[in-house]
């Protein structure tokens, strides 16, 4: 291979490009696989690792579909996979560093075993520099594709396998919305569907609005009819998935939003409806209301609030305050009674300072939040907010992050020790990683139980006792 490659020959990303936002409605188009390539995979096995959130787990779901309707057979092992697809994320900095570690450690093997097809997918190929990095000093990466060409992986496979040359296609926009296309799903009992892609929020620390391209939703026929055929093969629950999905709709304009989706999902005959995430400046009182009514949506809210502390949320660009945020909860709490809410929250943002990060452990005791995702802030290149001075410490950020936490576990017993002695119904996962005869699954409230039963139960509701409650989980004993 070329070692000086001419790295403008290729398509690649461009962040700038990636922040301009059309008005063009997005069309919709369906997967079809051409004939040629249905035979491609036969014989051959593939393995996918998967780094980013549930949006990038229903997309790994997408290519092991697509690989399986090219004849392709999930591999056992490292040693006997033909193709390798890393599928990355991009939001911090060390989800970013863990992918550099893993290709690097495929280096070593793919020298012992040269016909090896190693691909990097997902968020980190949008990022211009990571494009860069990858041309110059990992030339064992095979094929290199993004976020909104996943649909592509046939064509890309058959150049990498046949060409033998490098294949790197990284579009900075988003296309059409691509219909029709193949999943193999990693559980029979639950499953991810897209709602919506895309973010228009910018908050000035988040990348996401560049590696997934503007927002566009899904037309609820479609979603409709996937949930239709999750029922008929069995599935008892669904999580909606979308970076915004109470904004869901507001692109196709006629008026259909979240809360009219979750009324008409309701009626599809699935057990159990969940959704992430939510954006607080959108959540609306329509949503909230069906919430109520639905019987199939669970008690259970992701809220991200990032600060308590208004002069932070101006800088994260996030359009509300922490009295509005407060209102909104109180509302929703108000409406959905017994409702489990959690949260995201990122200390040492820039210019965060000890008064400001007080009033977010402030909001935090008031909001009775039930768990939380909390992170320091990572500096992403490209976002407004790398530009923001920042002086504080990364032993002080750290320290923050160990205060916070510390709250947070109490709303998390809290939490727990509401169902102390109540029954509740459990949607079957697995059995436990250390004792077989323990099942573990989530109630509808999302919270995680332990108990002792037959994997015959696996993907299916029951009810159970609980008999202890621990901070992360509970126990408890069958009852039906
Ligand atoms: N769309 C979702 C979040 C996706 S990212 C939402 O708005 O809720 C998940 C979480 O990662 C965010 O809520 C935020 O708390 C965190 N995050 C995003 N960018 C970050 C960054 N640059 N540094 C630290 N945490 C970040
Ligand atoms: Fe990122 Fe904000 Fe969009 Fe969430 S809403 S994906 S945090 S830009
Ligand atoms: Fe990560 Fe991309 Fe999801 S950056 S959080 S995988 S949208």
């Amino acid at each position: 291979m070329n070692k000086d490659i001419d790295i403008k020959k290729y398509f690649r990303p461009d962040l700038k490009e990636a922040r301009k936002r059309t008005k063009k409605m997005i069309e919709q188009v369906d997967f079809d696989l051409a004939t040629s390539y249905q035979h491609l995979g036969l014989h051959k096995t593939y393995l996918i690792q998967t780094y980013g959130c549930q949006g990038n787990e229903a997309d790994s779901e997408t290519m092991a579909g697509i690989l399986e309707l090219m004849g392709f057979t999930p591999a056992k092992s490292e040693e006997e996979s033909d193709v390798i697809i890393i599928n990355t994320c991009a939001i911090r900095e060390n989800a970013e560093n863990r992918v550099w570690g893993e290709l690097g450690r495929l280096k070593a093997y793919k020298r012992e075993n040269p016909d090896l097809i190693l691909a990097l997918a997902g968020c980190m190929p949008q990022e211009e520099n990571v494009v860069q990095r990858v041309l110059k000093k990992y030339q064992h990466v095979d094929l290199v594709f993004g976020t909104h060409n996943i649909h592509k992986l046939p064509d890309y496979l058959q150049t990498a396998m046949f060409g033998k040359e490098r294949v790197v296609e990284v579009f900075s926009k988003e296309g059409e919305i691509v219909e029709n296309l193949p999943k193999t799903r990693q559980y029979k009992h639950k499953a991810w569907v897209n709602i919506m892609f895309g973010c228009d929020e910018f908050c000035t620390y988040c990348i996401v609005p560049y590696t997934r391209g503007k927002e566009r939703s899904r037309s609820k026929e479609d979603i409709l009819e996937e949930v239709k055929e999750l029922v008929l093969s069995g599935y008892q629950e669904i999580t909606l998935l979308g970076q915004n999905v109470n904004a869901y709709g507001k692109d196709r304009k006629d008026g259909y939003t979240f809360g009219d989706l979750l009324r008409d999902l309701d009626k599809t005959g699935i057990e159990r409806i969940r959704f992430t995430t939510s954006h607080p400046h959108d959540l609306d009182t329509k949503t909230m209301e069906a919430m109520r009514d639905c019987a199939h949506v669970m008690p259970y809210f992701h809220l991200p609030v990032q600060s308590g502390s208004d002069a932070v949320l101006k800088r994260m660009n996030r359009h509300y305050t922490k009295a509005s945020y407060l209102e909104k909860l109180k509302e929703l709490k108000e409406t959905v009674p017994g409702i489990s809410v959690t949260t995201d929250i990122i200390v040492g943002f820039p210019g965060e300072t000890e008064t400001d990060f007080q009033e977010t452990l402030a909001l935090v005791e008031v909001a009775d939040f039930e768990g939380a995702f909390t992170f320091v802030f990572s500096k992403r290149e490209g976002t407004p907010a790398a530009k923001y001075e920042d002086l504080t410490s990364m032993d002080e950020k750290k320290e923050r992050l160990y205060r916070l936490n510390e709250k947070i576990n109490e709303g998390y017993l809290r939490g727990s020790k509401r169902f102390l002695n109540k029954t509740v119904s459990v949607l079957v996962d697995g059995v436990s990683k250390n004792d077989e005869t323990v099942l573990a699954g989530y109630t509808e409230h999302q919270k995680l139980v332990n108990f002792k039963g037959d994997a015959s139960l696996i993907g299916q509701l029951v009810k159970v006792k609980i008999t202890e409650a621990k901070t992360w989980f509970l126990m408890g004993e069958r009852v039906d």
